[in-house]
C-alpha cells in the first residue's frame, strides 16, 4: 500500500448531489475524499486507496449499503463504515451495527451533524495512528537480549537476568511451558563471562534413560557393548562455556547424584573410566515443572536442587503480564510477514479483545502458534477474530451470555454492543427516554450519556418523530 498523508475518506451515493454537498461540507486540508456514485466503482475505488472512513447509501441500484459494508470489512475490518438511509428503520440500524457498521444516519443529512461525526472519527484515527506508531516505538526499547517484555514483571526479570548472569556458577530457570526459558538460558550465556565458549544444550526429556550418562559424562572404550572407543560428553564438551540442561525434572535420580559432584568439584569422570579431568563449566537448568513437589515424591535429590536454586530466575505466565501481549503480537506478525512474505498491518480491535481475555496455559509459544496460524489464514490485511483457533473463540460462558456466544464470529467489541443495546432498547420504547432507561436498568442521564457517546442523539428524535 503506497503511504498518503493524512486520513482517506470515500463516499459512495448513487445521487450525484449528495457526492456534491459532502465532497464540499467534508473538506479539510487532512482529509483527502474519494467519491463513486456507482457502488461497483466504489468498491473498486476501496480496494485501490484503502480508504479509513466509508460513507455509503443504503439503498442504491444493483448492490445494497449492506452489502458494501459487509465487502468493505472484508478488505479491512478496521475500516469505519457509516450507512446514510432515507428509509430509517431500526432493525436494519441494529443489523448494520451488528455487522460492523461504525454508525446509521438518517436522510436529509444535516452537514454540522455529518461534520462533526468525521471530525470525531478523524480525531481518534490520529488517536491510533499515534499510538500504532508509539508502539513501534516502545517494540524497539522493550526488548532485552531478543526478550519482548514491557511489563513491570518482565523487566524485573532482566534486571535480575542482568545481575545473575556475570556471576552465576549454576542457575536455574523457572516458569511453565513457551514462556521464554530457552531465551532467557540463552541471554546468561551471552551476557556471562563464558560467551566465548560453547552453549551446549541437553534437552533431558528426550535421552534415553540408559544413554544419559555416557551422553552428559562420555564413556571410555568397551565401557559397555557398542562403547567401541573413547569419548567425551556434553560436559566436557561445554569447558570453557555453559552447559543447558533444558527440563531437568527429567533426569534419572542416579544422573542427578553425578551432576551435582561435576556442579560441586568441577570436574568430570567418564562411564567406565578411573580418571577424573577437570573442567570449567557454568550450567543452567530450566524446568516447568514443580522440583518442591518433585522432592516430596523422591523424583528429585533435594542437595541438587539446593544447589542449582541458590540463584532462581522464574519466568511469569503470559496471563500475568497481559499487558506485553500487544507487543508481542506486533513481533510475532512482523516476524511471520516476513517468513510468510506478507504485508499484515496487525490485529483487529476486536480480536485484539478476544486474545486480551483467553488464558494462554501455552503462553508466548501459544501465542506464536496462533499468530503464525492466522498469518496463513488472514485474507485481508489484517488478523480478524476468524482466524483465531476456534478454541479461543468457543470459551465457557455464563448462561445469560449465551445468546452472544451463539453469534460465534460476530462478536463485536463491547462499545458494538453497548450501542446495540442502546438502539433497541430506544426502538422499544419508541424513542421514550424514561422507559427506555427503565428497559436497561440504568438512569436517564447515563441513557442520555450514552446515546450522546454512541451518536444516537439523531436516532431518538427519528425514532420518536416516526
Ligand atoms: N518474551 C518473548 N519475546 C519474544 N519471543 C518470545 C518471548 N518468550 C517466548 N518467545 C518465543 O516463544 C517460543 C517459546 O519460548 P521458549 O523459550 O522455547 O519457551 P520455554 O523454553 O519456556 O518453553 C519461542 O519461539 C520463543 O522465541
Ligand atoms: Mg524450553
Amino acid at each position: 500500500m503506497a503511504a498518503r498523508p493524512g486520513i482517506r475518506l470515500l463516499v459512495i451515493d448513487d445521487n450525484p448531489g449528495i457526492l456534491e454537498l459532502m465532497a464540499t461540507a467534508l473538506a479539510q486540508p487532512d482529509i483527502e475524499i474519494f467519491t463513486a456514485t456507482d457502488p461497483h466503482e466504489g468498491l473498486r475505488l476501496a480496494g485501490e486507496t484503502h480508504p479509513h472512513i466509508v460513507l455509503t447509501d443504503l439503498m442504491m441500484p444493483g448492490i445494497s449499503g449492506l452489502e458494501v459494508l459487509d465487502r468493505i470489512l472484508a478488505m479491512d475490518p478496521s475500516t469505519d463504515v457509516i450507512l446514510m438511509t432515507a428509509h430509517y428503520s431500526t432493525e436494519t440500524a441494529v443489523e448494520a451495527i451488528k455487522k460492523g457498521a461504525t454508525d446509521y444516519l438518517n436522510k436529509p443529512i444535516s452537514i454540522a451533524a455529518i461534520r462533526e461525526k468525521i471530525r470525531g472519527l478523524v480525531d481518534a484515527l490520529k488517536q491510533r495512528q499515534k499510538s500504532l506508531n508509539l508502539e513501534n516505538e516502545l517494540l524497539a526499547h522493550a526488548e532485552f537480549e531478543g526478550i519482548i517484555g514491557n511489563s513491570p514483571m518482565m523487566w524485573d526479570m532482566f534486571s535480575r537476568v542482568r545481575r545473575v548472569a556475570p556471576h552465576y556458577r549454576s542457575v536455574l530457570v523457572t516458569g511453565g511451558t513457551g514462556t521464554g526459558k530457552d531465551l532467557v538460558a540463552r541471554a546468561l550465556h551471552r551476557l556471562s563471562p563464558a560467551v566465548q565458549g560453547r552453549l551446549v544444550v541437553l534437552n533431558c526429556s528426550a535421552v534415553v534413560e540408559t544413554l544419559f550418562e555416557s551422553e552428559l559424562f562420555g564413556h571410555a572404550r568397551g565401557a559397555f557393548t557398542g562403547a567401541n572407543a573413547d569419548k567425551p560428553g556434553l560436559v566436557e564438551h561445554a569447558d570453557g562455556g555453559t552447559l543447558f540442561l533444558d527440563e531437568i525434572g527429567d533426569m534419572p535420580l542416579s544422573t542427578q547424584a553425578k551432576l551435582l559432584r561435576v556442579l560441586q568439584n568441577q570436574e568430570v569422570q567418564r562411564v567406565g573410566s578411573l580418571s577424573v579431568r577437570k573442567v570449567d563449566i557454568r550450567v543452567i537448568a530450566a524446568t516447568h515443572r514443580d522440583l518442591r513437589a518433585a522432592i516430596e515424591e523422591k523424583a528429585f535429590r533435594e542437595d541438587l536442587y539446593y544447589r542449582l536454586a541458590m540463584v532462581e530466575i522464574h519466568v511469569p505466565r503470559l496471563a500475568e503480564r497481559l499487558g506485553d501481549l500487544p507487543l508481542l503480537t506486533r513481533h510475532f506478525v512482523a516476524r511471520f510477514n516476513s517468513l510468510y512474505g506478507r504485508e499484515l498491518r496487525g490485529v483487529t480491535r476486536r480480536a485484539e479483545i478476544l486474545m486480551a481475555t483467553h488464558s494462554w496455559p501455552g503462553n508466548v509459544r501459544e501465542l506464536e502458534n496462533v499468530i503464525g496460524h492466522a498469518a496463513m489464514l488472514a485474507a485481508g490485511e489484517w488478523i480478524d477474530v476468524q482466524d483465531l483457533p476456534p478454541y479461543m473463540l468457543t470459551k465457557e460462558r455464563k448462561p445469560g451470555e449465551q445468546a452472544q456466544a451463539d453469534q460465534g464470529s460476530s462478536l463485536g467489541t463491547i462499545e458494538e454492543h453497548e450501542r446495540a443495546l442502546v438502539m433497541s432498547a430506544l426502538a422499544n420504547a419508541g424513542g421514550n427516554q424514561s422507559k427506555a432507561a427503565r428497559e436497561l436498568r440504568i438512569g436517564r442521564d447515563a441513557l442520555r450519556y450514552k446515546m450522546k457517546k454512541y451518536g444516537l442523539d439523531d436516532v431518538a428524535s427519528a425514532t420518536t418523530a416516526g
